[in-house]
C-alpha cells in the first residue's frame, strides 16, 4: 500500500543539537505547515516542539508536535539527524558502528510503513549512513541522499568571501567527496561570478595561490574539529544547510547542491555514496553533475571513494 505524500509536512528524527537547530531553521523557513519531531528521548522531542512552537507568532502558522513513526508516514521529507555526535578528537568514521546500529532501527521503522517521502540523511558519517539507509530502506536512489558536503561547501564559500572581500554567494566553488577527512576542494572549477578564482585572487592582490588554497582547504576540513573543541558540537551551519536542501526539494528548484548520493561510474567511482554537485528538486536527486576536475583532483576523489568503500566493507547489511 503506498501513501500519498503531504508536501507541506516535514519530519525530523533526532532532536539533539543538530535536529533541534534544523527544526528551528525549518520553522523559520515557512516552507511547511506541519512538522513532526521524533527522538528516542520523548521528553526532549516534546520540549523542542513546545519551545520552537513559541516562535510561531513571529513566523508563519504551522503545527509542530512530537510524534511517532505512524505520524511521519506522509511526510514529504524525513530529516535524519539521530545518532551519536563526534567527540573531541574522534573522526566521523569512528562513529560508524554506533550510528549504523541506530539506523537499523530507524530505517526499519520507516521502510515497514512504506513512506514515500525523501530521506535526507544528516547524521555522521553521512556518506556511509546514506548508503546504509538506501540499502536498508530499499527506496529508489533519488529519494535517499545525504547533506554531504553542502556544509563544507558553505564553509569554503564563506572563507573565500572573507579572504577576497566579496559576497560569499558570488563565490562558486565546491567541496566534493567524503564529508570528512578525505574531502576535496575542487579548485580547478572555482570562480567568482565566472572569473576564474586565480584571476580574482590576483585582482585582489593575492599572489601565493597554491599556499592560500591549501590553507583554506585545511581550514574547511578542520572546521568541525575546531568548533567541537570549543563548544562540543556543530549545529547552526548544518541547520541552515538542511533548510536550503529542503527548500530546493519543496519548491522544486532544481538547484545544484553538493549532496551525497550513490555514484555510478563517474571518474571510475561506483557503488559508494559521496558528494558531487547534483540537481535537487521535488524528486530528490534528479541528476548528478560530474564537474570538470583536474587529474590530481580526480585521483584524490578516487582515494576518497576508496576510503569510504573500506569502511563499507566492515558493515554487514
Ligand atoms: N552532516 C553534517 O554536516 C553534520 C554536521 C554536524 C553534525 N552532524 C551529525 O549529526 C548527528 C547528530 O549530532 P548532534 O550534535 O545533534 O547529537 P546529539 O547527541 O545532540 O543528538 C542526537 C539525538 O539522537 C537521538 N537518538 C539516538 N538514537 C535514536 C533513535 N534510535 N531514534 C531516535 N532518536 C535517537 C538522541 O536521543 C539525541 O537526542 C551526529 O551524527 C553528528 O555527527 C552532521
Amino acid at each position: 500500500m503506498s501513501t500519498v505524500v503531504n508536501s507541506r509536512k516535514v519530519a525530523v528524527i533526532g532532536t539533539g543539537f543538530v535536529g533541534s537547530s534544523s527544526a528551528f531553521a525549518l520553522m523559520e523557513s515557512g516552507l511547511f505547515s506541519e512538522m513532526i519531531l521524533l527522538d528516542a528521548d520523548q521528553n526532549r522531542a516534546e520540549g523542542e516542539a513546545l519551545d520552537i512552537s513559541h516562535g510561531l507568532p513571529f513566523a508563519r502558522p504551522m503545527k509542530i508536535t512530537a510524534g511517532t513513526y505512524d505520524d511521519l508516514v506522509d511526510a514529504a521529507i524525513i530529516v535524519i539527524t539521530a545518532g551519536a555526535g563526534q567527540k573531541p578528537g574522534e573522526t566521523r568514521l569512528d562513529l560508524v558502528k554506533k550510528n549504523v546500529a541506530i539506523f537499523r532501527t530507524i530505517i526499519g521503522e520507516i521502510a515497514k510503513r512504506n513512506c514515500q517521502g525523501i530521506l535526507l540523511i544528516v547524521a555522521n558519517p553521512v556518506d556511509i549512513l546514506t548508503y546504509v539507509a538506501l540499502k536498508l530502506s530499499g527506496f529508489p536512489e533519488n529519494r535517499v541522499f545525504g547533506s554531504g558536503t553542502t556544509l563544507d561547501t558553505a564553509r569554503l564559500k564563506y572563507l573565500l568571501g572573507e579572504r577576497l572581500s566579496v559576497d560569499a554567494r558570488s563565490v562558486h566553488a565546491w567541496i566534493i567527496g567524503e564529508h570528512g577527512d578525505s574531502q576535496i576542494a575542487a579548485w580547478s572549477s572555482a570562480n567568482v561570478s565566472g572569473v576564474p578564482l586565480s584571476d580574482f585572487c590576483s585582482m585582489r592582490g593575492f599572489t601565493e595561490h597554491d599556499q592560500n588554497m591549501e590553507d583554506i582547504a585545511e581550514d574547511v576540513k578542520n572546521s568541525a574539529y575546531k568548533i567541537i573543541e570549543k563548544k562540543k558540537a556543530t549545529y547552526y551551519g548544518v541547520a541552515v544547510a538542511v533548510r536550503r536542501i529542503c527548500e530546493a526539494i519543496i519548491r522544486d528548484e532544481k538547484s545544484v547542491l553538493p549532496v551525497s548520493s550513490i555514484q555510478h561510474g563517474a571518474f571510475g567511482i561506483d557503488g559508494v555514496a559521496l558528494s558531487m554537485p547534483a540537481i535537487v528538486g521535488k524528486n530528490g536527486v534528479e541528476k548528478q553533475i560530474p564537474i570538470k576536475l583536474s587529474e590530481k583532483e580526480q585521483v584524490e576523489l578516487r582515494k576518497s571513494a576508496d576510503a569510504l568503500k573500506e569502511v563499507l566493507k566492515s558493515i554487514d547489511l
